[in-house]
């Protein structure tokens, strides 16, 4: 298809070019309407493998499956048309080889047409970080708490407090930065390692509940929205409640229908000779 008359969409090197600039903007979207009206306002989507979390109800992001996560990215990439678009490779995808990785970060991104995936792990993972981004796949990393591995953490709790662990995460990060990704998001540390990793790293570090420290922040757009209400935790804020706003919409909704006030006469289809005959 002509380019012409298209805006053009942010790539991975004008992304990795960001390091130490103005923030990165980035927010999870998941189908094509909520990425037409995020586009305009964010430099990157995350396709996170949160959706099944926020979407689909699970209780971890353990049950998301390939196949959702094309689903999602192919949706995304059609909803939007300057944002660049990651999407997270799910548990059990990624972990076994860098062939089964390449294979599978291949599907997806033959059919989604997003721009890299994102994976989550520290040193353990760089040597498949060097193999996908070497055969054309751009990586983004993923550190401190990473959800896949909420077994073996055992919870969500904020990373980093010990030394031990901080040293681990900041190794980890420099590891997946030398093997080749292009940027790391860092999740749920604390505000000392952020700025450790931060300063390690020579690519932007994206953060989500890792303060201000990184070079540009993540949301997952159903927190921000007040969408998703299961739980807050500490590091969203919340830019609108629309939660509320939906339930009042149902039950209006809910009401006009019992008491047939709609559908209204606008709403509907009416008899009358058409003039063509
Ligand atoms: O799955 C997700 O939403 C994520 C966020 C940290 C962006 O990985």
């Amino acid at each position: 298809m002509s380019a012409a008359g298209r805006k053009k969409r942010k790539s991975v090197p004008e992304i990795r070019a960001r390091k130490g600039g103005e923030p990165i903007v980035s927010l999870t979207a998941y189908s094509a309407p909520m990425a037409s009206l995020l586009d305009p306002h964010t430099d990157l989507f995350i396709v996170g493998d949160s959706v099944g979390m926020v979407l689909y109800g699970f209780e971890s992001t353990l049950g998301v499956t390939l196949e959702m996560m094309i689903g999602h990215g192919a949706a995304v990439v059609r909803g939007s048309e300057c944002a660049c678009v990651v999407v997270d490779l799910p548990f059990g995808s990624y972990q076994e080889t860098p062939a089964q990785a390449f294979r599978n970060a291949s599907k997806v991104m033959k059919l989604t047409g997003c721009d890299a995936v994102k994976l989550e792990g520290g040193e353990e993972m760089a040597e498949t970080v060097a193999f996908l981004v070497s055969r054309g796949i751009p990586v983004m990393g993923h550190v401190g708490l990473q959800p896949q591995s909420v077994n073996t953490l055992g919870g969500y709790r904020a990373r980093g407090r010990e030394r031990d662990e901080a040293t681990v995460i900041i190794a980890g990060a420099g590891a997946i930065a030398e093997a080749g990704a292009f940027s790391i998001v860092v999740e749920g540390v604390v505000e000392t390692l952020a700025r450790e990793v931060t300063s390690a790293v020579a690519v932007p570090t994206i953060g989500i509940g890792a303060s201000a420290e990184c070079d540009g922040q993540v949301l997952v757009t159903e927190d921000m929205l007040g969408l998703f209400t299961d739980f807050k935790p500490k590091f969203v804020r919340r830019y609108a409640e629309l939660g509320p706003k939906v339930g009042k919409a149902a039950a209006a909704y809910a009401r006009d229908v019992r008491a047939r006030r709609f559908p209204g006469p606008e709403n509907c289809f009416r008899e009358g000779l058409r003039k063509d005959g």
